[in-house]
């Protein structure tokens, strides 16, 4: 039997989901746990892009899935279930194989649903590792309850309202909201775990988030580690699935202290060339310096940016510089930028709050709806735009000069560093983690 300092080998099997912005998270939390003795396991469908010789320290366990990615299925729900179904029997394998000679914990992720279900059929712990924000949960635990009461689909006259169950947020808020009903109920289903887990992890703070977590308290009796923000807290090698363009860097470096908007709008937004055709006039004619990441295939029927007519290209040059993916952590930290442009998915909120960089919010679906009204309204450190609707110009100077908005980005930015140091509660979360674990 695998024997450490006379005790079994503690095995944590970490359920990835393949997605840049739940992959990265889960290598973070790899990297802490490891720093602490356990051994990782990274159990990670076939198809995803993760470049496995950053990490030589983890074991990492290809799961067959059969699937070239989420474009080939018409909606998510339906990649996600096909993903499930195909990687769990393989998981299984696995763990029976290694059962027998380490303590093994599997921590899965929130959609990697068969990482639970496989749990439950061979007797072992586990822990949910979400990597949205923790809103986004009782907002689809409401769904049926709303479907039963009439007020799911979403009438309009509605969609201004707030929930009255989910403070701030507001109908048109709901992560689910263009979803079919059906996908909607089934999506509902998917994530409520039928059996409790052991525990939950969430990659956020406590004074971020207070009502969802009390929320998320009162509805499972077991322990909720508020670990977040991980970049910060277990900062990984590179976990980029695309190559980061370090040039842009000692282009900040030339540009005055907080003058730059930079733009990037996370690793699974799409664009028509209309709006990104617009988002580049704005960029143009707020006069102020921007480093843009346009991801390549990110504008429908385009490669990269050949989408902006010949003459945006030379004004974009005056001021501007486009890459196709960036350090975005180094980038916030750079004393140049000024702003964040984003689509508020939940590590781009997190490295852009820990940063005290202020943001405009162009959220596209499911949390980030609700992450864009947390920065606008809740913690006041976002202004929301409409790309069709908005004066960009006016939206990013305002950004930049905004002197109470940029004071409450430092308080939050503040808050963050004393949650995270020694008796802060994302420190204290993480030494109860391991205490947990090795109490299992
Ligand atoms: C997805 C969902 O969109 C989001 O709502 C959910 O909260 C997490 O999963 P994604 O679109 O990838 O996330 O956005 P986000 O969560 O912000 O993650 C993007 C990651 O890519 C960030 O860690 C960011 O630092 C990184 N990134 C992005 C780069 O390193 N370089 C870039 O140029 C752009």
């Amino acid at each position: 039997m695998a024997e450490e300092n006379g005790r079994r080998r503690w095995q944590l099997v970490l359920v990835a989901s393949p997605l840049q912005g739940h992959m990265t998270p889960m290598l973070q939390l790899g990297t802490y746990l490891q720093s602490k003795g356990f051994s990782i396991t990274i159990a990670h469908p076939e198809f995803n892009s993760l470049d496995t010789f950053n990490h030589p320290d983890f074991i990492f366990l290809p799961l067959p899935d059969n699937l070239s990615g989420p474009g080939s299925f018409t909606s998510f729900l339906g990649f996600l279930q096909a993903l499930n179904n195909n990687c769990k029997p393989h998981l299984r394998e696995h763990l029976v194989q290694i059962m027998t000679e380490e303590s093994v914990v599997i921590i899965y992720d929130i959609l990697m649903v068969f990482g639970g279900s496989v749990a439950v059929d061979l007797g072992l712990p586990s822990i949910i590792m979400n990597c949205s924000s923790t809103a986004f949960f009782p907002a689809y635990q409401i769904i049926p309850q709303l479907h039963q009461e009439g007020r799911f689909p979403v009438h309009d006259s509605l969609l201004d309202e707030i929930v009255p169950e989910l403070k701030p947020f507001r109908y048109k808020d709901l992560p689910f909201i263009d979803l079919p009903t059906e996908d909607a109920t089934e999506s509902a289903k998917m994530i409520t775990p039928a059996t409790p887990p052991s525990a939950f992890i969430w990659n956020t703070l406590e004074f971020l988030e207070p009502s969802a977590l009390t929320q998320i308290r009162q509805q499972y009796q077991v322990p909720i580690f508020t670990i977040g923000p991980l970049h910060k807290t277990a900062p990984a090698r590179s976990t980029s699935f695309l190559e980061e363009d370090t040039s842009c860097i000692t282009w900040l470096d030339k540009q005055k202290p907080k003058s730059v908007i930079y733009v990037s709008l996370g690793s699974m937004a799409n664009l028509d060339k209309n709006v990104a055709t617009e988002m580049a006039w704005g960029l143009v004619n707020s006069n102020q310096p921007f480093l843009w990441v346009v991801r390549p295939g990110s504008v429908h029927g385009y490669e990269w940016f050949e989408f902006l007519q010949e003459g945006l290209v030379d004004k974009i040059k005056v001021r501007g510089l486009i890459v196709k993916w960036a350090p975005q952590k180094e980038v916030l930290a750079h004393n140049a930028v000024g702003g964040f442009w984003s689509h508020c998915g939940w590590n781009s909120t997190l490295e852009s709050v820990s940063e005290g960089v202020p943001m405009l919010c162009q959220p596209f679906s499911v949390d980030q709806l609700m992450n864009a009204r947390y920065l606008s309204h809740f913690w006041k450190i976002g202004i929301e735009i409409i790309v069709e609707k908005t004066e960009i110009e006016d939206a990013i100077r305002r950004l930049l000069v905004d002197k109470e908005m940029k004071q409450r980005a430092i308080e939050v930015q503040k808050n963050v560093e004393h949650a995270l140091n020694h008796g802060g509660s994302s420190h204290n979360a993480l030494k109860d983690l391991e205490e947990f674990i090795l109490s299992l």
